[in-house]
């Protein structure tokens, strides 16, 4: 694994590479899942949004499952859910618990691993073969303990997940590629994202310049949910078959020294394979560019935090 690069650039089977459709997203009452939906639905496609918990005010069609139950999996991606509705073109894969140290490995392997699964089978039994899921940066090596084999990171190098969270994570990358192995009208495409932000968590930002240690364990990236939607919606309405991943995050750090200078304190020796901008972030963002199109629109630089209550 690592190094996947492999959804040719044919026009996909019908569902993948469109522009609109029916989509369901799991997770879609979690931080990014909500960024999700809205995003999406501004687009113009038609969201199904489920997630184990009802978010507080979201709007639209929306169906409370358990995705540990592969009945409810299936029938949430088929027409389980209300017989009158159309049938699902896609699927964006959010569920999960988001993190390492939430609750103990086993759960969080328990839970994300069948998750996943079920989802992903789900999607095979239903024949939806746009397929767009959370991956996580941390495949790439966090928290850095073992330094980086150079950066800026990048999808090149073979994953190497540190922690059980990272471990589901790089398993369900290797799952899709035999799933895409064995269907070759199927587009499945991981999402590699950083460290999901809100525009409120940006008031706490400036406070890490005084450690560089305190965000080193993700080369000090970061990614705003509105552009993990964009990069999920380019994701969807990319045509193409096979498995593919990509790194997402914001163009810049959450830093305001220097990305060469944080590499040159907190990783000496470790190669910079290019000439890096003033903030440029150390999570290459490069592949989503050039093969999705996207192109991160927010910075924590041009939000202003809020005013004091009068
Ligand atoms: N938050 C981050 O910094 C980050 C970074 C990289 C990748 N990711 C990944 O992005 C995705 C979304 O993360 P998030 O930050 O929005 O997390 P979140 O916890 O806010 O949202 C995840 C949602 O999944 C739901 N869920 C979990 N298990 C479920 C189950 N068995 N059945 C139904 N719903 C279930 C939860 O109820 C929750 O609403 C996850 O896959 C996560 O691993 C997150």
């Amino acid at each position: 694994m690592g190094g996947m690069a492999e959804t040719t650039d044919a026009a996909g089977p019908s569902g993948a590479g469109t522009s609109t459709g029916r989509v369901v997203v799991t997770g879609a009452a979690g931080k990014l899942g909500r960024a999700v939906v809205t995003h999406l639905r501004a687009s113009g496609w038609d969201v199904l949004s489920t997630d184990r918990v009802r978010p507080g005010a979201a709007g639209g069609e929306f169906v409370v499952a358990d995705l540990t139950d592969y009945a409810q999996v299936l029938e949430v991606l088929t027409d389980g859910v209300d017989e009158h509705v159309a049938p699902v073109d896609a699927v964006v894969h959010l569920a999960a618990i988001p993190a390492p140290g939430l609750v103990p490995n086993s759960a969080t392997f328990a839970n994300n691993a069948t998750v996943t699964w079920n989802v992903f089978n789900a999607a095979r039994a239903a024949g939806i073969r746009n397929v767009v899921w959370a991956s996580s940066e941390t495949v790439l090596g966090l928290p850095f303990d073992t330094p980086p084999p150079y950066v800026p990171v990048d999808e090149a190098y073979r994953v190497r997940p540190e922690s059980t969270y990272s471990l589901v994570k790089a398993l369900e990358e290797e799952m899709a590629h035999h799933l895409c192995r064995w269907d070759p009208r199927l587009k499945m495409i991981g999402l590699r994202f950083s460290n999901v932000m809100d525009p409120e968590d940006y008031a706490e930002f400036p406070g890490f310049d005084a450690d560089p240690a305190l965000r080193r364990w993700n080369l000090w990236g970061y990614i705003d949910a509105r552009d993990g939607a964009q990069a999920v919606r380019r994701a969807l309405e990319h045509a193409g078959t096979g498995l593919d991943v990509f790194i997402v995050a914001n163009a810049d750090t959450v830093m305001s020294r220097s990305s060469a200078d944080l590499v040159a304190e907190c990783y000496p020796g470790v190669e910079v394979r290019k000439e890096l901008g003033e903030h440029e972030t150390l999570l290459s963002i490069d592949k989503a560019r050039r093969v999705l199109g996207y192109t991160p629109e927010h910075s924590w630089r041009d939000t202003r935090p809020s005013p004091p209550p009068a």
